[in-house]
């Protein structure tokens, strides 16, 4: 082989081994995008988990309806299981909650607690539905990036968590009918509980 030929044949194999290191860091850099987006929105679970109980244990004790006050406090619960089941996830990715969002989101639950007893009965069940649906969304999500990394023992959990969410949007919804204020705040808000209703029977 001449000399040009076997310049030409060392340049296909660089080419060929060069592509495969491209494609190698290609595929790395999006396993890291996908652990970076898990552990973001695990953090945010974590912590809006803790908003979310504290909200709600505020909310229960300001209804008068009994099976109403025992479905909140029941939500409660499931949201601080939730938080447990979040904080587990975070322990063995080696990862830790943030502090900052931790402190954010205690007021935020404290604040929300409070005003269950000042803003009346249909502000409260709307916006909870709201963020219900924002929890499902982020259940959905992290169960996405858990199965393009392969932590198959993450997504039953993180696929119960978002069906539970999506019980808590459908009571939340159906609580936040009928309302006069209601296309208003779905005017300002975007969220509409009859589009959640509509696909989920009532509870
Ligand atoms: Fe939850
Ligand atoms: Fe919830």
């Amino acid at each position: 082989m001449s000399l040009n030929g076997k310049f030409q044949q060392l340049k296909v194999i660089a080419g060929f081994k060069g592509h495969r290191i491209w494609r190698g860091q290609g595929v790395l850099m999006e396993t890291q995008e996908h652990r970076r987006q898990l552990v973001r929105l695990l953090r945010l679970a974590y912590s809006g988990e803790l908003a979310a109980a504290l909200a709600y244990s505020g909310h229960w004790r300001s209804l008068r309806d009994p099976e109403e006050r025992a479905t909140v406090q029941r939500i409660e619960r499931e949201e601080l299981e939730h938080r447990e089941t979040v904080g587990e996830m975070l322990k063995a990715l080696d990862e830790k909650p943030q502090i900052w969002r931790e402190a954010m989101m205690w007021m935020i639950g404290r604040t929300v607690a409070v005003s269950c007893f000042l803003i009346g009965y249909f502000l409260p069940m709307y916006f909870a539905g709201k963020l219900e649906h924002a929890n499902v969304m982020e259940y959905d999500g992290a169960a996405e990036h858990a199965s393009h990394l392969g932590l198959e023992r993450f997504i039953p959990q993180l696929h119960e968590m978002s069906k539970t969410e999506r019980e808590h949007e459908v009571f939340f919804s159906s609580k936040a009918l009928n309302h006069p204020l209601l296309p208003l705040v779905i005017a300002i808000f975007r969220w509409d509980p009859h589009e959640v209703l509509a696909i989920e029977p009532k509870p």
